[in-house]
């Protein structure tokens, strides 16, 4: 993302957009004007799907969080131009989601969490960092209530899949899956920028909807990997490396 000069001025003039979100730790309801059920967007990005999602919803107030405050200058600017540029339900926070906790906590009863299009890291090294691993997933679980939800869209099929995976041992029921959205029926679908680029190169987008169960999670997956470390090697076909394969 390249840097945009007017970004952060835009941000501090803002007053949506918070500029210590740590110090609203445990009172995000209190900052809205309106109580209201409260969603969490992660990693927003340029806030497309965002903007429309909130002008749609009036009733709901959201909290949106990007690392980048180049992209958060483009969600604040389409938050604007959908809600105007003083909308009751819509809070912006420049924050890393792997250390959400520091901004979030459990009394601030989060009902519904929007993860779209966070980055695959498709190595094994990196696993830890995907924004579905369980080592997340538990940050996400002590801020919603059993019965709260994580709306999960994808354009990378791995990703979907072994997410299956980390939903399940982190203590989420699957309520509703397609691997692909735009055919599902599914609405409203906010689509984000992301979204619509994945859907020009004609790659399926993949969504699933997952609710916090009542069980108890003890684990601990800070160093925790679902891919093994060293994947079996694909079977060898016969004569290829000198030998015959065997029986
Ligand atoms: C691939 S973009 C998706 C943006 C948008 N949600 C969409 O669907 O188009 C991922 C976004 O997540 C943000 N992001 C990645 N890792 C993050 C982290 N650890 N904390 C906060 N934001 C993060 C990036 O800055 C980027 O804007």
């Amino acid at each position: 993302m390249r840097l945009k000069k007017w970004a952060r001025p835009e941000l501090a003039a803002c007053p949506w957009a918070v500029d210590e979100p740590e110090k609203l730790r445990g009172h995000w309801r209190e900052a809205f004007p309106r109580e209201a059920p409260f969603h969490l967007e992660l990693g927003c990005g340029k806030g497309v799907a965002t903007a429309a999602m909130i002008a749609d919803n009036p009733g709901v107030n959201y909290l949106a969080i990007d690392i980048s405050p180049d992209v958060l200058g483009d969600a604040r600017r389409n938050i604007a131009a959908a809600c105007g540029e003083d909308p009751h339900n819509a809070l912006l926070a420049r924050a890393n989601i792997e250390n959400l906790l520091w901004i979030l906590a459990p009394e601030d009863r989060v009902e519904r969490i929007y993860l779209r299009f966070c980055n695959p890291w498709p190595r094994r090294c990196h696993e830890k960092r995907r924004l579905t691993h369980p080592r997340q997933l538990m940050q996400y679980r002590s801020l919603l209530p059993v019965g709260g939800e994580i709306w999960f869209k994808t354009d990378d099929d791995h990703l979907f899949e072994i997410s299956q995976t980390y939903f399940q041992v982190a203590g989420f029921e699957p309520v509703w899956q397609t691997e692909d959205l735009h055919a599902s029926g599914f609405a409203p679908n906010y689509v984000s920028e992301h979204e619509r680029m994945f859907t020009a190169q004609g790659i399926p987008i993949k969504a699933g909807i997952w609710r916090r169960t009542a069980e108890e999670i003890r684990e601990d997956f800070t160093r925790w990997h679902a891919e093994p470390a060293h994947p079996p090697r694909p079977r060898r076909a016969a004569g290829e490396d000198g030998r015959s394969a065997p029986d």
